[in-house]
């Protein structure tokens, strides 16, 4: 029993997607217009600006940095203008200043871009990896007649048993956009999966045709803002899991494309509802507030909580179109999400019998509450704690603890 349980710890230190993942990725800020010095500089960047200390590792490269063909020897292989150290040398780089490389693939013939994609390759594309030193896959869905043709779970089945066969622990993040609902399968595949089309940088306004809701069918469609994002989590908060996190996309922080509220707002629920946390911006040129919201070591502990269950949309305490609470437990604590999407200043009341999980978790009748984003212990309640002039777009993150 003792060396059952001493395996069972120490399969949890090891393995790294027991919390959701953190980092930063190319795609949001640069597109396909990616270098060398892109990559290398936002790793130094992440270590000076003290991203890495807070938590964030993986450093991901995403789409453009291919070739448009395979070698003669069918090996992937980066463009050697844009890499003139290759990836094995940036990833040399990235892996002495303590953080880990990421790399982006596509589970059809081609990706996004008719780049070629792994189908028909996967296991000489781990190994290629693998000995690149590579410690993350982002595996898209794009590609051509096998993507419309081959199931998801068959193709992206094919390179997870190709990467825990290539020698080296590489964390597997799906990136299929919500297809065929993958909350119910991905854990048996992959450390994460998109859970939705590409997210937009915009608060609240979603490209035309964006579905608002998990259960549609056209889930895959890019657009989409921050809050259908949280939308579409109402349905799928209650799988996430360690090990198999639905991942709500890049964050838009420091993007420029919100205000301070709704950033703490988009970073509040990407934490409380266990989203990987992967930078989108540009931080070598990043607003010092963005910085703050990325680096708040409250809200990241929420996020990488050890319980690693994500806080649920609470109907009975909310009001359709301008008030949504959320709460879910902690290991030793409890979150509360109090956000005014309306379109005035509000106060809002949350009923703590209301709140979820709250009285089993909590048994004596008063609660101690934390205001996270004003650094405020706001005192100890026993059945309401209400909350004045909540700003349009503002998220109260609230700690309680017993
Ligand atoms: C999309 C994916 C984006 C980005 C892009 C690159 O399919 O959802 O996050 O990786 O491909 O072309």
């Amino acid at each position: 029993m003792k060396l059952l349980l001493l395996q069972a710890l120490l399969f949890a230190v090891a393995d790294a997607s027991l919390k959701p993942q953190m980092g930063w990725n190319s795609w949001n800020t640069f597109k396909a217009n990616i270098n060398e010095s892109t990559i290398k500089n936002t790793a130094t960047a992440l270590v000076k600006l003290g991203l890495a200390d807070a938590g964030y590792e993986y450093v991901m490269i995403d789409a453009g940095w291919q070739t448009d063909t395979r070698a003669a020897n069918g090996q992937q292989q980066a463009n050697a203008t844009l890499f003139p150290s290759g990836i094995k040398g940036i990833a040399d780089y990235v892996h002495s200043l303590g953080l880990k490389l990421g790399i982006y693939s596509d589970s059809g013939i081609y990706d996004c871009d008719f780049h070629p994609g792994s189908w028909g390759y996967e296991e000489l594309d781990a190994y290629t990896y693998a000995s690149w030193g590579i410690d993350y896959l982002k595996y898209d869905n794009c590609g051509g007649f096998q993507a419309g043709t081959i199931s998801s779970q068959e193709r992206f089945q094919k390179m997870g048993q190709a990467l825990k066969t290539s020698g080296r622990d590489i964390f597997y993040a799906l990136c299929q956009w919500g297809h065929q609902f993958p909350w119910y399968w991905a854990d048996q595949i992959a450390n994460s999966y998109r859970m939705s089309g590409d997210i937009q940088a915009s608060f609240a306004s979603d490209k035309s045709g964006v579905c608002q809701t998990a259960y549609c069918l056209n889930t895959g469609y890019a657009g989409v803002s921050v809050l259908t994002m949280i939308r579409k989590m109402r349905e799928i908060s209650a799988f996430q899991s360690p090990g198999s996190w639905a991942d709500m996309d890049m964050l838009e922080i420091g993007t420029n494309s919100m205000t301070e509220f709704e950033e703490q707002t988009h970073f509040s629920f990407w934490a409380a509802l266990k989203s990987p946390l992967i930078i989108g911006a540009d931080i070598t040129n990043i607003s010092a507030s963005s910085l703050n919201i990325l680096q708040n070591k409250e809200v990241i502990a929420i996020s990488q909580d050890r319980l690693g269950a994500a806080a649920s949309y609470v109907p009975d305490l909310s009001t359709e179109g301008s008030i949504q609470v959320w709460g879910g437990p902690l290991s030793h604590q409890y979150v509360a999400l109090a956000l005014n999407y309306g379109n005035k200043t509000t106060d809002i009341g949350i009923k703590l019998d209301g709140l979820p999980g709250l009285r089993q978790f909590c048994k004596h009748k008063s609660v101690s509450i934390r205001d996270i984003w004003d650094k405020k212990n706001l005192g100890t309640f026993t059945d309401e704690i209400r909350l004045q002039n909540v700003s349009i777009h503002q998220t109260k993150l609230l700690l309680m603890s017993c």
